[in-house]
């Protein structure tokens, strides 16, 4: 790759679109409405609860130095093991969950630039108590998972759709983030890029020691088929698309 290809295409690390353009002419200047926080569940879609973060308080007895300290990448899971619901629900929590709700701010355990927070969380279930294997959606202001639709071979797709990472699809969950773009375009319009990619990064670093404080695995996935993943999860890859994925496993 030439080096002045490259160059340019590093402006996309940087904050100088914010001296280029003019931020304040965005849709919420323009009382555009602000986009909806979490998507909708749809008529007839089962939604299941999950365990309130209070009851879980119990489930780690790991300190936070020794989950930082411990924390590596893990690619190597045991497809027979069957993750609690307790366990899904505190992982949840850890990346996503809603840690203070003033109406339309919606504060989590994770930062995101101006309180955005422009992802959606989709889960591919292989093996946890409960809920049968499909994708399902986290609804973090209810702290409930939707069934978005059940999934024939679902571990082979997920294999596939992560570019035949064979591990991906091999343990008992895997978490797949889509973006939502618009929620942080309505008010950053050109640097709301940048912001979504730093996000993303805060909410997997809490998957990593949250799963490391279950005794669980993770591994942070940048490689995967767009179209592949977009499709798994059925979203249409213009105003919501996979970003990010994390199989989780004992
Ligand atoms: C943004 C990002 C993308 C990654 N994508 C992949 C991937 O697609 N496949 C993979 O096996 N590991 C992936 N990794 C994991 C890295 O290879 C791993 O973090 C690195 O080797 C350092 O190891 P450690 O996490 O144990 O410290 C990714 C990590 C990050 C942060």
């Amino acid at each position: 790759m030439d080096r002045e290809r490259l160059g340019k295409h590093r402006y996309f690390l940087k904050t100088t679109i914010r001296e280029q353009i003019d931020i304040s002419d965005n849709d919420q200047n323009k009382g555009i409405p602000m986009p909806e926080l979490q998507k909708p569940v749809k008529d007839g879609q089962q939604v299941f609860d999950l365990v309130p973060v209070k009851d879980l308080e119990e489930l780690s007895t790991m300190s936070l130095t020794a989950a930082i300290g411990e924390r590596r990448t893990r690619r190597k899971f045991d497809p027979d093991h069957t993750m609690s619901l307790d366990e899904l629900s505190y992982l949840l929590w850890a990346t996503q969950g809603v840690r203070k709700n003033a109406g339309t701010s919606v504060f989590r355990t994770v930062p995101s630039a101006g309180n955005r927070h422009a992802f959606e969380s989709y889960l591919a279930v292989f093996s946890v108590e409960g809920l049968r294997p499909g994708i399902y959606r986290y609804l973090p202001i209810d702290h409930r998972l939707v069934l978005e639709r059940e999934v024939d071979d679902l571990r082979e797709k997920v294999n596939t759709a992560s570019k035949g990472q064979i591990f991906v699809g091999g343990g008992s969950v895997a978490f797949i983030w889509a973006a939502v773009p618009y929620r942080m375009e309505w008010r950053y319009t050109l640097a709301a890029h940048k912001s979504i990619l730093l996000d993303a990064g805060h909410i997997c670093q809490n998957l990593y020691l949250a799963s490391e404080a279950l005794g669980y695995g993770t591994c942070a996935i940048g490689n995967y088929s767009q179209e592949l993943a977009d499709e798994l999860i059925d979203v249409d890859g213009k105003e919501e698309f996979v970003v990010y994925m994390a199989p989780v496993g004992k």
